[in-house]
């Protein structure tokens, strides 16, 4: 069985085929980058509106099969830029209905779980959700994934993209200021704040850019901003693990790309003695891979919709879809912790 998954809820338009044991068949993926700036969420979903004929054809091929080996079409129904999901979607649809397979909604932020818990072959692990939009502590409990902590304000993408724009760099620009914080040394101690399992980066904000415009180096600062986002999320993870008793944590978002967040959650886990995963970076970023395995789940436990019930939520939050695939799960080994 082999399901396509369509992604495109920000910047990133993708299409992915894999089978029924999550192998990653293709992965075709082109993303939005704005000559200058921030992303114009129009803007990006005419991209994704002209690339994704293109991808489309190439993941198939990538994968050698055509419409007839698929089971099914899953597409993010959120959460994410309105025009940008609503591109996504009318492919998904129109698909559908021309190859006469299931619709299947998935929701982004659990497909950014799933991914990594098939991989890293974790039964029931956190994921610490770190991307440019989102960042959030995420648990399986009752019948759905459950936010335990997340940003009060910016995603921490988000965030190293808007300090590193204000340095000249254009989107995305986390990557960048993780270059420039190799060369640095964080010696600068900046806002930490974290609120129980939540936590805000608009103090670390403004202090850094105070610093950039006193003329301290941008080597350092962003050394410094790594340093100190990055323990923040550490902290609220750990936080996470600690509560639920749970021994396995999984990485995933843009940011879940970047050296020293890999490197310090590794840290950490070694000194609780938990295992941690984090996905190749190709399946940290969005991509159309994920949601098609989540779609292989949906599938699985009859979520397949009628067109008139696929509208795309862009405020969809993560608790707000059911996992029944889990509670399955549940009826075989419970571990530990579990609520
Ligand atoms: P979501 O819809 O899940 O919020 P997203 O639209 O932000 O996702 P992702 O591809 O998950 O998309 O993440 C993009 C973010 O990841 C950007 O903010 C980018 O700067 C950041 N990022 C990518 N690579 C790195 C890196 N090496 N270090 C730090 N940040 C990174
Ligand atoms: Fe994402």
């Amino acid at each position: 069985m082999k399901l396509l998954g369509i992604e495109s809820t920000a910047h990133t338009a993708s299409v992915g085929v894999v089978d029924e044991e999550a192998r990653v068949l293709s992965c075709a993926t082109d993303m939005y980058r704005p000559p200058q700036g921030g992303i114009h969420p129009r803007e990006a979903a005419n991209h994704h509106a002209e690339v994704f004929p293109g991808l489309l054809e190439k993941a198939l091929s990538d994968a050698r099969i055509d419409a007839s080996d698929l089971s099914g079409v899953a597409f993010s129904q959120g959460p994410g830029l309105g025009p940008c999901l609503r591109a996504g979607a009318t492919v998904a649809r129109t698909l559908v209905q021309a190859w006469e397979l299931p619709l299947l909604p998935v929701n982004h932020c659990v497909a950014h779980l799933e991914i990594a818990r098939i991989m890293s072959g974790f039964e029931d692990p956190v994921l610490l959700y770190a991307s440019g939009g989102n960042t959030q502590v995420i648990a399986y409990g009752h019948g759905r994934y459950r936010v335990l902590g997340e940003t009060l304000d910016l995603g921490v993408g988000n965030f190293l993209d808007k300090l590193a724009l204000g340095l000249g760099a254009t989107f995305p620009g986390g990557p960048v200021l993780e270059r420039w914080a190799k060369e640095g040394n964080p010696r600068y101690e900046l806002p930490y704040s974290v609120h129980g399992m939540d936590v805000s980066f608009s103090g670390l904000f403004t202090a850094a850019r105070t610093l950039l415009n006193r003329g301290a180096p941008r080597e350092d600062v962003a050394a410094s901003v790594e340093v100190t986002a990055y323990s923040m999320l550490c902290e609220v993870a750990e936080r996470a693990l600690a509560h639920l008793g749970r021994s396995e944590l999984v990485l995933g978002g843009g940011v879940a790309c970047n050296r020293r967040l890999r490197a310090m959650v590794e840290g950490m886990a070694r000194a609780r003695g938990i295992r941690v995963y984090a996905p190749p970076p190709a399946l940290c970023v969005d991509n159309g891979a994920m949601i098609a395995w989540t779609g292989t789940l949906v599938n699985g436990t009859g979520g397949a919709v009628p067109l008139s019930e696929s509208a795309v939520d862009p405020r969809q939050r993560t608790d707000q879809v059911t996992a029944p695939w889990r509670v399955r799960l549940a009826g075989g080994a419970v571990p530990p912790g579990r609520p």
